[in-house]
């Protein structure tokens, strides 16, 4: 009885037995009860670290492969965290109903201003909003759209030959390529999106834009993901990040920017200044002219925003890798020539619909984009309240799971030899085979939050290729060469030097 009635004092007087005896337990309790049946690591059932650790490491998609080919389609990557490694699951984690909400992965993602949470579709996991901002950008991330758009990229990609002549000269000495495709893609989006960019290619990043976005949109975000608690300690903490970056938002610089360049925009359509195609903030604009409560400022700037944010670094990779891997294996590079050059007949200015209209070009994306996925790790969702099966497993609501490309792209059974650069595994005879590796590639995500810039980054991709090789003849500078690569949020390579000649046959279109 005595010990009952000492019981509050005596408590009190052990509270870091108490407190330990708590963690302890809720860690057995996350180690044995819900999870249980996921095979893993023992250390990962207990901590999410050795994650932390390999995504720190810039290797997240190395051992999320190696955990994969031991345990199988199922792995316990952390105490509540489960890796999904099935192509065939893909359709049930991420479609159109919106069940497996985004996980608290995306909180470091998130930006906040006066009004709030800023209302980017890549971080929204309220249904109506999402619903809302995907709609009302909908036409403006069309294909159709994109495509009026094209004397717009037409007129940066002639640029960057100019620049590229310029070094490389007719004695065709090295360039860093890797390096002017991302000041290419930012020029590119700016353009798409405002009607004028702003010249990263001659005069370089003097807010340091690019940088910001590597370091917070790439690096940060993938590791604090992973313990997204941490975020309000360090990025989300205003205290720490104006003592960090100098202000309150670490992006507030881009988003001041797209915010400026719609203004900007703005007074042009008064000052009736604007001409040419109509570009996506034109197009927002005409919309919110005709509907103004179909979005609203604050809308239309986060559009433009995102534009920035998600549409520039995931290109230029995807870019890298196919122009590393078509000059690093010679039968490629053959073949994709005679493609273009003898049999399509292409020339500058390559138009879109010419250059989508070939089977080997599209072929080399596709296989481009599954083996090098430019985004690193899982795209993480929080198993909705009642619970589901993956793989025939149950696994319980509130738990994250989530595919990476990665794990997904380099699946043995679905594309043998993954390691292998070999876009004729999307030209196979069977075509149901080849309809499932295209359900598999996963590089754009898939459902309800699949990437809205899709259409405008193929746009760029499949023309910029085209045109490089109606324009120049490639080859690596080392021959030898590789591209080292960090894998975090994106997967920005370095390395890819290359010399180039210009094909005089096309040298007076430019
Ligand atoms: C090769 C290029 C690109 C790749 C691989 C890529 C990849 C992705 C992925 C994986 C997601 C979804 C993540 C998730 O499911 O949680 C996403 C979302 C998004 N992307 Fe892209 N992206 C690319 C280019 C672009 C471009 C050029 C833009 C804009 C101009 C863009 C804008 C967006 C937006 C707004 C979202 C959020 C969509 C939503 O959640 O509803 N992306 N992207």
């Amino acid at each position: 009885m005595a010990i009952f009635t000492n019981t509050p004092s005596w408590l009190l007087g052990h509270w870091p037995l108490l407190v330990l005896g708590i963690i302890v337990t809720s860690v057995l309790a996350k180690r044995y009860l819900a999870l249980r049946n996921i095979p893993g690591p023992f250390i990962a059932s207990l901590t999410r670290l050795p994650r932390v650790i390999a995504v720190l490491g810039g290797r997240p998609h190395e051992w999320d492969l190696k955990l994969h080919r031991k345990y199988g389609h199922l792995v316990r990557m952390g105490p509540d965290l489960v890796s999904v490694g099935d192509p065939a699951a893909i359709n049930v984690i991420y479609n159109a109903s919106d069940k497996f909400q985004k996980s608290p992965f995306y909180v470091p993602f998130m930006i906040y201003d006066e009004e709030g949470l800023l209302p980017d579709p890549l971080v929204l996991s309220d249904k109506t909003m999402h619903t809302r901002m995907k709609k009302n950008a909908y036409s403006a991330y069309s294909m159709g759209s994109m495509l009026q758009l094209e004397p717009l990229v037409d007129a940066v990609t002639a640029r960057l030959f100019k620049s590229l002549d310029e070094i490389s000269g007719t004695a065709g000495h090295a360039c860093d390529l890797g390096q002017w495709l991302r000041l290419y893609v930012t020029d590119v989006i700016f353009a798409v999106t405002f009607g004028e960019d702003m010249d990263f290619m001659q005069k370089g990043d003097p807010i340091g834009m690019m940088s910001m976005l590597e370091y917070i949109a790439g690096d940060y975000v993938a590791i604090v993901g992973q313990i997204p608690w941490l975020h309000k300690f360090l990025l989300g903490n205003g205290l720490v990040t104006s003592l960090v970056v100098g202000r309150n938002s670490p992006d507030g610089a881009v988003l001041d920017l797209a915010r400026a360049q719609v203004a900007r925009f703005r007074e042009k359509v008064s000052a009736q200044e604007v001409s040419g195609p109509c570009t996506f903030v034109q197009r927002l604009l005409e919309q919110q002219q005709k509907d103004p409560s179909s979005i609203t400022d604050r809308e239309l700037i986060t559009h433009a925003f995102g534009n920035i944010t998600a549409g520039a670094d995931t290109t230029a990779i995807a870019m890298r890798t196919i122009i590393f891997n078509v000059v690093k294996h010679p039968d490629i590079y053959h073949r994709l020539c005679r493609e273009i050059r003898d049999e399509a007949k292409l020339s500058l200015p390559v138009s879109y619909a010419d250059a989508n209209a070939l089977r080997y070009l599209d072929a080399v994306i596709k296989e481009a984009l599954r083996i090098h996925p430019p985004n690193g790790v899982m795209y993480g969702r929080t198993v909705p309240a009642e619970g589901a099966t993956i793989c025939g497993q149950y696994i319980p609501g509130g738990v994250e799971v989530g595919i990476s490309p990665w794990v997904v792209h380099y699946d043995l059974e679905l594309f043998p030899e993954p390691e292998k650069f070999q876009p004729e595994r999307w030209l196979a005879d069977d075509s149901s085979l080849v309809a499932r590796r295209r359900r598999a590639l996963f590089a754009f995500s898939a459902g309800s939050h699949t990437c809205l810039g899709k259409n405008i980054s193929l746009m760029e991709i499949t023309k910029l290729v085209a045109s490089f090789l109606v324009r120049y003849d490639i080859a690596l500078d080392d021959p030898g060469a590789t591209l080292a690569f960090k894998c975090r949020w994106f997967t920005p390579q370095k390395g890819l030097v290359v010399t180039l000649v210009g094909r005089e046959s096309q040298e007076e279109v430019l």
